[in-house]
């Protein structure tokens, strides 16, 4: 059976994309290997939000390419995803070791277009064109999970709600890569959310280019809430699911009905990402963003009122065109105001095709390293402090797995979306408890399993007996 090797770049969107076209190739006999030297497919799904993303990707197929012509001749290469999209046959135009091209509506043929080349059916195939209902196709993306009985293999999915964006932000590609708003059902993301319970999945993490804007055209307003509050309250009624989030949403989306389902909804957890782009109201219409920075502060004070915990993270931009130096300090201020949580912030980046890449006064590329050099050290600096505000804090988190730094540990993660690393032993792998948090490191907390109170599904006596033996030596 051909073996595939597929490595992601960019959002969870992505990477919930190559989950599911790993789990599409499995079902269809393809099996996964551990490297790309040893796979006879390799596929790079893109990203296309930054031209950094766009090389790195390139880079990485000239080099296997090259590796192929020697140690594996007849391996396939093809790009999924944004990228793919937005370049379309100049991909294999230019790199002629590349025989595959799947856009992101097209994703979910990525199976039979394999069987077409390795079958020599079909030479080259660039697939980019626009398919009705995509949105709804490669549901199943658990490839290695296993039986609830045991420890599950995923403690936290990701399901897409929707795809596609029509903000139209001046600087942002996707509208271009992702194409219009197209939603999935209520009943249909229902139904996945139940079936990833069944399968031991504890936390769910919506996903979209714009999950506010879910269902706006097909799903009226009901009692005040908007289709996207409806699809909460919908997924919050699945038993077995404990903790939900979403993202990337946008400020404008979160009005009255959505701060509102935060005090409401118990597993909605105490997590906002609200993509701030920048602090000047100039800029923010230049970006077509939609909103003030009063308006913006406004939903901050409004979700902290009714979750005083609440973990705010954002996207900045610096260096989008025009922007002064009064601009950038608009955006300084606006993080000291706000106090962020965690925040990524990008240097601009001229996109293809968009508005503001023929904008004037493009900033010039060592005035966007210097306010990128001070912005981060700002953001970091204010986000290590609400770190270090938790120590000596007892917080409760959802178990994942073995630490990604220190597979000897087991990390977690909190309502308010940090990790925190701590000893404990695999069946505590799914569960949600506390930990005392006893120091931190750089944006990540460590901790000691307080005696706890385990989730009710546990069949533990509330004491996490050898996990607490361990603790003082590796801590102290
Ligand atoms: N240049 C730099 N950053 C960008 N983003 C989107 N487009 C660009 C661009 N052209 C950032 C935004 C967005 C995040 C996903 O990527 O901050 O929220």
């Amino acid at each position: 059976m051909p073996s595939v090797f597929i490595k992601t770049y960019g959002c969870q969107m992505n990477e919930r994309d190559s989950e599911a076209v790993s789990a599409q190739l499995v079902a269809r006999g393809y099996t996964l290997a551990p490297s790309e030297a040893m796979a006879d497919v390799v596929l790079l799904n893109t990203c296309s939000v930054r031209d950094l993303a766009e090389q790195k990707a390139l880079g990485k197929m000239r080099s296997v390419i090259g590796n192929s012509r020697r140690a594996r001749p007849g391996q396939i290469h093809g790009f999924l995803g944004c990228m793919a999209q937005s370049r379309g046959a100049e991909l294999v135009e230019q790199m002629p070791g590349v025989d595959l091209v799947v856009g992101t509506q097209k994703l979910h043929r990525t199976g039979e277009y394999l069987d077409d080349l390795l079958a020599r059916r079909r030479g080259k195939i660039v697939e980019t064109g626009d398919e009705e209902g995509s949105q709804s196709e490669v549901r199943d993306h658990l490839v290695l999970s296993g039986s609830a009985e045991t420890a599950p293999a995923q403690v936290s999915a990701f399901v897409s709600i929707m795809q596609g964006c029509n903000q139209h932000c001046t600087f942002c590609i996707v509208p271009a890569t992702r194409g219009g708003e197209r939603s999935r059902s209520i009943p249909e993301i229902v139904d996945e959310c139940r079936r990833l319970a069944g399968r031991g999945v504890r936390e769910v993490t919506l996903l979209g280019q714009i999950v506010t804007s879910f269902g706006k055209r097909e799903i009226p307003v009901a009692e005040g809430r908007s289709a996207f509050v409806q699809l909460l309250d919908a997924v919050h009624a699945v038993d077995g699911l404990e903790r939900i989030r979403f993202t990337s949403p946008h400020p404008k989306g979160y009005g009255d009905d959505l701060i509102e389902a935060f005090g409401r909804l118990p597993k909605l957890v105490e997590s906002a990402h609200l993509p701030l782009q920048s602090g000047s109201d100039r800029l923010l219409k230049l970006m077509h963003r939609g909103y003030t920075l009063e308006r913006y502060l406004g939903i901050v004070r409004r979700l902290r009122a009714v979750k005083p915990s609440i973990g705010v993270s954002t996207d900045i931009i610096v260096g989008f065109p025009g922007e002064t130096e009064e601009d950038f300090a608009r955006t300084m201020e606006a993080c000291d105001e706000v106090l962020f949580d965690m925040a990524y912030v990008f240097k601009y980046s001229q996109r293809r095709d968009t508005p503001a890449a023929t904008m004037e006064d493009q900033v010039p590329q060592e005035t966007i390293e210097e306010r990128h050099r001070k912005l981060l050290d700002r953001i970091n600096a204010q986000g290590m402090a609400k770190y270090e505000a938790l120590v000596g804090r007892t917080v409760e988190i959802l178990v994942e797995g073995p630490s990604h730094r220190n597979a000897a540990r087991l990390e977690g993660r909190t309502r308010c979306n940090k990790i925190v690393v701590f000893p404990g032993s695999p069946r505590h792998v799914g569960r949600v408890m506390d930990v005392r948090i006893e120091r931190t490191g750089t944006f990540t907390l460590y901790g000691d399993p307080a005696i706890v109170n385990l989730d009710p599904s546990g069949d533990d006596d509330g004491v996490v007996t050898g996990a607490v033996e361990t603790v003082g030596m590796s801590h102290r």
